[in-house]
């Protein structure tokens, strides 16, 4: 059976082939198989890509909160990303910044996302945001309609829990309850409270 390790050393020659100059950025998932919670955010960004780890820096600290809220610990959950190397963009000034994920990054990485949720094999699947629930459940859907409820996968019998992402939060701050009440209810499903 096929390791995490030998779906990485894969993805990473793979990705050597299509992204020659940026292959050494990729940041690979972590986590244990078969958790309990696969997690599953947009792309990695610049802290992510120096210390080669997702949802550290900023995005971290939103970790911090998710796992306070649904109660969990890093260590008992697999935390991944749609594209597993940094979209950046150049300002007139020089300066690099982020940006969403384009066709081609998106269409490279979605089988390989695939096939990770089939190797880890978790409990229960969450997505943060758009980017992962357009991959993995289809364009037909955004997280504005479905947060906090299970939609199908395009790929297998599975669904997945979609979440806001929390970057969005800082643009509009008015989601924030309903985040921490979609949070609440993955909690429950995570625990086994709900649906039992
Ligand atoms: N860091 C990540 O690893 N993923 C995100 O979606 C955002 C920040």
């Amino acid at each position: 059976m096929k390791t995490i390790e030998m779906f990485n050393q894969e993805l990473a020659e793979a990705c050597k082939k299509a992204f020659p100059d940026r292959a050494d950025d990729l940041v690979f998932g972590e986590g244990p198989v078969r958790p309990k919670l696969m997690l599953i955010g947009e792309a990695p960004g610049e802290q992510e890509t120096l210390r080669k780890r997702p949802f550290v820096g900023k995005a971290g600290k939103n970790l911090d909160e998710f796992l306070l809220e649904t109660h969990l610990e890093r260590k008992e959950i697999y935390i991944s990303n749609t594209v597993k190397i940094r979209p950046t963009k150049t300002g007139k000034s020089g300066r690099i910044s982020n940006r969403p994920p384009d066709k081609e990054e998106l269409a490279f990485f979605t089988p390989w996302l695939n096939q990770e949720i089939r190797l880890i094999r978790p409990e229960i699947l969450a997505a943060l945001g758009n980017t992962p629930l357009h991959a993995l459940a289809g364009k037909d859907v955004t997280i504005g309609q479905v947060h906090g409820t299970m939609v199908p996968l395009i790929e297998g019998e599975g669904t997945l829990f979609a979440l806001y992402h929390p970057a969005s939060l800082i643009y509009n701050p008015s989601l924030k309850e309903t985040y921490k009440a979609d949070l609440a209810l993955l909690a429950s499903l995570v625990h086994g409270i709900a649906g039992k």
